[in-house]
């Protein structure tokens, strides 16, 4: 695409740009739009496809679960189970830069990906009005890690994201630049102590003075914590997972891949038929949560090709396998 078509990707705030791209939004489309901390690249929480084209935009070598966006507390209710720190946190905190890791309501309808498997959810409620807007036009919770590609740095203009990702956007909502730069302070309040899983624009001490004492993330490695990356097989279904499955074993289910399946497996679901990563990865998590079923006595993965999201697909597989990623 040449450079003017790309530069036409950026929409000046307005009523009307707010409301065409909460549009795309809901048609699966990806919006990068301003926070106060810095540009999201934002999708349908609930769109397992539209999810993975974020992974497959920011060409991650892994599945880092992402953060959710909902206007306002009342939403955020709805997704999570709420404790007294978390009240607490919301009302001091929310509009702005505190994103909050608590368990996933019963019946929560974002998608599995999003939540990289876990059976937690970072939310938070940005305190910008554009995004606000966007938030409450879209109707529903908007995944948004930064919009930049991996390993690149966090985008505080418009600009900086058409640099970045003008390829893969659909739409960029441009509200000048991010007051606060740097992202959110990340903190986990699923487990019985508060920890500060990424320090953030809110301060450890601004946290602390409402929750109490933090937990430093370091000492839980032997914890039942909830912190990716912590714990090698994290991902882990309740049975066991082998990798590279060609022949079946007894009462084994298989996660398939491609055209070309093997028989003989006493349940099978095929992450793509046709051999496409994205829909591979839209499905991962949602079939691994299917295929863990206790009648069943394992689940046997097919390999899928180290590239694009299949770098990241088997990297899930392997923490799942617990098998060094
Ligand atoms: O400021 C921000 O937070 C920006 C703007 C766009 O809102 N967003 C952002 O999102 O930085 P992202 O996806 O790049 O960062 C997500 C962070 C990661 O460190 C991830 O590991 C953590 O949140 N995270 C997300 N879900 C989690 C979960 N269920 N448990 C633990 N950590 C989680
Ligand atoms: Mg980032």
């Amino acid at each position: 695409m040449d450079q003017s078509a790309q530069r036409s990707k950026i929409h000046p705030a307005s009523a009307e740009a707010i409301l065409g791209a909460a549009a795309r939004l809901c048609a699966g489309g990806l919006v990068a739009f301003p926070t106060e901390t810095v540009y999201g690249l934002g999708a349908d929480a609930y769109d397992d496809d539209a999810v993975a084209a974020v992974f497959a935009a920011k060409a991650r070598p892994e599945f880092n679960p992402l953060i959710v966006h909902v206007p306002g507390i009342a939403e955020a209710r709805a997704l999570v189970r709420f404790n007294d720190r978390a009240e607490a946190c919301a009302r001091e905190f929310w509009p702005g830069p505190l994103t909050l890791v608590l368990p996933r309501a019963q019946g929560c309808k974002v998608s599995h990906l999003a939540g990289a498997g876990l059976d937690t959810l970072a939310l938070r409620v940005p305190g910008h009005t554009l995004a606000h807007a966007l938030l409450c036009a879209a109707g529903r919770p908007i995944v948004a890690p930064s919009a930049n590609r991996s390993g690149a740095i966090s985008p505080t203009e418009a600009g900086h994201v058409l640099a970045s990702l003008g390829e893969a956007v659909d739409l960029i909502l441009d509200g000048g630049r991010c007051p606060v730069g740097i992202e959110s302070s990340v903190l986990d309040l699923s487990g019985d102590a508060p920890v500060l899983l990424r320090p953030g624009a809110v301060s450890g001490e601004a946290i602390e003075a409402v929750v109490g004492k933090l937990a430093q993330p370091d000492s839980l490695e032997t914890g039942p914590r909830r912190s990716p990356g912590l714990l090698q097989n994290h991902y882990a279904p309740g049975l066991p997972l082998r990798l590279g499955a060609e022949n079946p074993r007894a009462g084994e289910a298989l996660l398939a891949f491609g055209h070309d399946v093997p028989d003989g497996f006493a349940a099978s679901l095929n992450l793509s038929p046709a051999g496409d990563l994205r829909e591979a990865a839209a499905n991962l998590f949602a079939m691994l949560h299917q295929l863990d079923d206790s009648a069943h006595t394992g689940i046997a993965a097919m390999a899928v090709p180290e590239e694009g999201l299949g770098r990241a697909i088997n990297d899930r597989l392997r923490r799942a396998a617990g098998a060094k990623p």
